[in-house]
């Protein structure tokens, strides 16, 4: 699948969403992240990122390896405060914002500049 790593956090541009044709995309609060679970490899959502935040989980840059096991996480760890896992819901039009981060991206710290 695609990984969305570093630099989505605290940006959420959105336009991958826009491409996405499964609509596998969902939404944190501080960053997007792509369902292993749902995602077809299409690659649409690499180009159309202004940061060049995605890319294949083969080919996330070393020092952000961490990201596509994170990616995962979201959708097969239960994600703070809640008790259920969010598995594989059908596209992000049917949760709408999901409104939590993992532990890893809402401990990350912040851009400076
Ligand atoms: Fe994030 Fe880029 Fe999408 S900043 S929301 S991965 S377009
Ligand atoms: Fe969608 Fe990107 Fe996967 S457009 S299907 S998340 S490669």
């Amino acid at each position: 699948p695609y990984v969305i790593a570093e630099p989505c956090i605290d940006v959420m541009d959105r336009s991958c969403m826009e491409e996405c044709p499964v609509d596998c995309i969902y939404e944190g609060e501080r960053k997007l992240y792509i369902n292993p679970l749902e995602c077809i490899d299409c690659g649409n959502c690499e180009s159309a990122c202004p940061v060049q935040a995605i890319s294949q989980d083969r080919r996330v840059p070393d020092d952000q390896e961490q990201f596509v096991e994170d990616n995962r996480a979201f959708f097969e760890k239960p994600l703070p405060g809640r008790d259920d896992v969010l598995g594989a819901p059908g596209g992000a039009v049917n949760t709408g914002p999901i409104g939590v981060d993992t532990d890893f991206i809402a401990g990350y710290a912040a851009k400076s500049g």
